[in-house]
């Protein structure tokens, strides 16, 4: 582990020490003790829709300056993959969204356009530190990996991955890294949907806490579960990182049990963060985070023609053959224009169900099996 007491000059150009000064004020507010050598970076803030023309200028300043990355880095999903857009969008829409791309390559970073990045590309290895913006991939990579790292903003992590450097502070530091409140959960959870629900609960009666979980020994913990928790987790307040009994690298000592969770805590949930009513819906979206649903080919075959609602899977570009027809390469939903006319959605992720409400759209939460009955007939059947 290289510790440095201030962010080493990396370069000249007014990308670098744009780069420097934003990583010493964030390391001034958050007290670091120095700022320790990062292992790769990965960047969030790369949707059109997010950024606008002035994020978009601001990328292009820094591309024009030759500054690059000095670590490996990697990008979040933008609003679609421009090569393979979906129907609703403009010709501008689409060069807007491949500008974007192409000010981060100019950058050194790569175009990954994945919110799974440990998915498609080697990551850093246990006890590394990272500069991770996506707040789902920096608990994965925390809790699952062994990997230190914040939940960066999207500036912060091109600013670390121009720099190679961030504040020692944080999740970066062992005493950080200890389990606040243990839990016993008493059922399997068997599907990966079911973990989300459970990062949610967690998130939201112990927020700001690190969990240690005790599960069942036939509990599968499959990486496709611990996505979703680590995706609901933080979403809905917890801290970045969680720790299972056995199952996860940095499950040490933990403090002594203090509540219990199972399926009818998990189910009433469900129920509370579904604001859909019986009857049509538009739209249905799977694939959050990227690569945990539907996962290892559990697809029923269903052609593009036969599905009465929209079925947007969003995924990395790299798995975009996998589901042809549904594909939302590189993109997500919650960061993009959605099809015109879409107000009624449904999700078997937590996650993407808070996101989708706050556009203001219905959202109905249940199971992967659920939501491709409801693309087949269109309609939602699991209000209360
Ligand atoms: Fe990924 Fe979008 Fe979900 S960025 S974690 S698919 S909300």
């Amino acid at each position: 582990m290289q510790i440095v007491n201030d962010v080493p000059s990396c370069g000249d150009t007014t990308a670098h020490r744009w780069a420097r000064d934003l990583l010493r004020a964030l390391g001034h507010a958050a007290r670091a003790r120095g700022y320790v050598r990062i292992a790769s970076a990965h960047i969030s803030g790369v949707s059109y829709w997010n950024l606008g023309e002035t994020g978009l200028h601001f990328l292009e300043t820094l591309a024009e300056t030759g500054a690059r990355a000095c670590v490996p880095a990697t990008l979040n999903p933008c609003a679609f993959f421009p090569p393979a857009p979906p129907d609703w969008v403009s010709e501008e829409d689409i060069r807007s969204q491949a500008r974007v791309l192409s000010a981060y390559e100019a950058l050194g970073v790569q175009p990954s356009c994945t919110c799974a990045p440990y998915r498609s590309l080697p990551p850093p290895l246990f006890g590394e530190h990272a500069a991770w913006a996506e707040s789902s991939a920096a608990t994965f990579a925390n809790s699952v990996l062994g990997v230190r790292t914040e939940r960066e903003g999207g500036p912060a992590a091109l600013a670390a991955a121009l720099c190679g450097y961030v504040p020692f502070s944080g999740l970066h530091l062992d005493e950080n890294r200890r389990p606040d409140v243990a839990l016993r959960v008493r059922d399997p959870l068997q599907e990966p949907w079911r973990m989300g629900l459970l990062g949610a609960w967690l998130g939201q009666r112990f927020p700001g806490a690190i969990p240690f979980l005790y599960v069942p020994d036939e509990a599968p913990c499959s990486i496709e579960g611990f996505q979703a928790l680590s995706a609901a987790l933080v979403t809905y307040g917890g801290e970045a990182m969680f720790c299972v009994a056995g199952r996860t690298p940095e499950a040490g000592a933990a403090p002594p049990v203090r509540a219990e969770v199972g399926s009818s805590d998990l189910d009433a949930l469900a129920l509370q963060l579904s604001d859909l009513e019986n009857g049509p819906i538009d739209m249905v979206f799977l694939g959050c985070p990227h690569g945990s649903s539907p996962s290892n080919g559990v697809v029923p075959p269903l052609a593009p023609e036969s599905a009465r609602a929209r079925l947007v899977i969003a995924c990395a570009p790299v798995r975009a053959a996998k589901f042809p027809g549904f594909c939302l390469p590189g993109g997500c939903p919650a960061v993009s224009v959605l099809a015109p006319g879409v107000r009624r959605v449904v999700t078997d992720s937590a996650k993407a169900a808070f996101y989708l409400r706050s556009r203001g759209l219905r959202v109905g939460l249940a199971s992967t099996d659920a939501c491709f009955e409801a693309a087949i007939t269109g309609r939602w059947s699991h209000a209360r």
